[in-house]
């Protein structure tokens, strides 16, 4: 019996120094300081080479990143295979919110049906933020001999395989436009890969190549300028940013419809309460009227209010990756 008590006794002390180390554990929990955030430079990767479409949201929007945060932020471009090396770089860096994946619907949608990634889109990266979408354009070379889509389309089929198409890469925006273009017309468009859209625009403007189906973003400029020439507008209606450019079925073609959504993600397993900062930061960079001074002009546009968070970007990407892959697949785009 006495041996009892005491054993008895021996528990209620263990039980109350477990009670204790508890209470202490859980006080300590609530009185830590949460670590500062970020504390050093962060990268943000473009998949695609500077002075792209890409690039320009990522430096316009790392711009507002860096001064909300007070640490520089680095814009690398990681070019090459579509997007798809820069997309990779991101895929295998520790998840700490320092590096962050800028991309689009290729880099992030379409190439997983073009390539053979190392990586799983939609499990080893975790949306931060939806960005401005941009509608296609149908541009040419300004001494092109097609004064519209319809005289375009009738020189393509007069002239089988011989009009040559600028591309980002394969399976990038550009191209996946040039793929539908092409088969509108009978597939006959010559595909010459560039590292991004900003090459490709300056080889357009230099006369090397014929066409693209381009961001407006990257052409607009040189239309303005009459560097290059807008034969139609892949969407339903007119951009506000250049009414003149008729939409492909105003011009003949309605089975052309396009645009290149954009977004930022970072590795799987990024702290929650880094991926809300870090979204907290690109809204509120996107409703400065600043930034959309300066992204507006270029036709980029959105995303619809309330459309900006990780879910929202998270259901776009599932849902484009379900529309596209199949699409994809049937048009035989392969990284060749
Ligand atoms: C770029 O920045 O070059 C573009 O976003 C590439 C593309 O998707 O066509």
């Amino acid at each position: 019996m006495a041996g009892g008590l005491s054993s008895v006794f021996r528990w209620r002390n263990v039980i109350a120094a477990g009670l204790v180390a508890v209470t202490v554990v859980a006080a300590s929990a609530q009185t830590l300081p949460a670590q500062p955030w970020p504390t050093r430079p962060i990268t943000i990767v473009v998949p695609f080479a500077a002075g792209g479409p890409t690039d320009i949201l990522a430096r316009v929007l790392g711009e507002h990143i860096r001064a909300d945060f007070g640490q520089p932020v680095l814009v690398e471009n990681v070019t090459g295979a579509g997007g798809s090396i820069g997309v990779g770089r991101v895929t295998s860096a520790v998840p700490d919110g320092y590096t962050i994946s800028a991309g689009n619907f290729s880099t992030h949608a379409a190439n997983g049906a073009v390539y053979p990634l190392k990586y799983d889109l939609q499990r080893d990266l975790d949306p931060l933020a939806r960005l401005p979408s941009n509608p296609m354009v149908v541009v040419t070379r300004k001494d092109f001999p097609a004064a519209d889509l319809r005289e375009l389309m009738a020189w393509l089929k007069a002239h089988p395989g011989r009009a040559t198409a600028g591309t980002a890469g394969a399976g990038s925006g550009s191209h996946i436009g040039g793929v539908l273009l092409s088969e509108l017309a009978g597939g006959l468009l010559q595909f010459v890969p560039y590292r991004g859209t900003a090459p490709a625009l300056q080889d357009l403007v230099a006369g090397q190549i014929d066409l693209m189906v381009d961001q407006a973003a990257n052409s607009l400029p040189q239309i303005r300028q009459g560097g290059i020439r807008a034969l139609a507008v892949a969407a339903t209606t007119r951009l506000a940013a250049a009414p003149d450019i008729p939409t492909a079925a105003e011009a003949g073609l309605p089975g052309l419809q396009m645009e290149t959504w954009n977004g930022m993600w970072v590795p799987h397993g990024t702290p929650a309460a880094i991926v809300e900062k870090l979204n907290h930061a690109i809204v509120k960079a996107l409703d400065d009227p600043a930034v959309r001074a300066r992204l507006a002009p270029l036709g980029l546009e959105g995303p619809p209010p309330g459309e900006s968070s990780p879910e929202a970007l998270r259901a776009l990407q599932d849902s484009e990756i379900a529309k596209w892959w199949p699409i994809i697949r049937a048009a035989h785009v392969t990284a060749e």
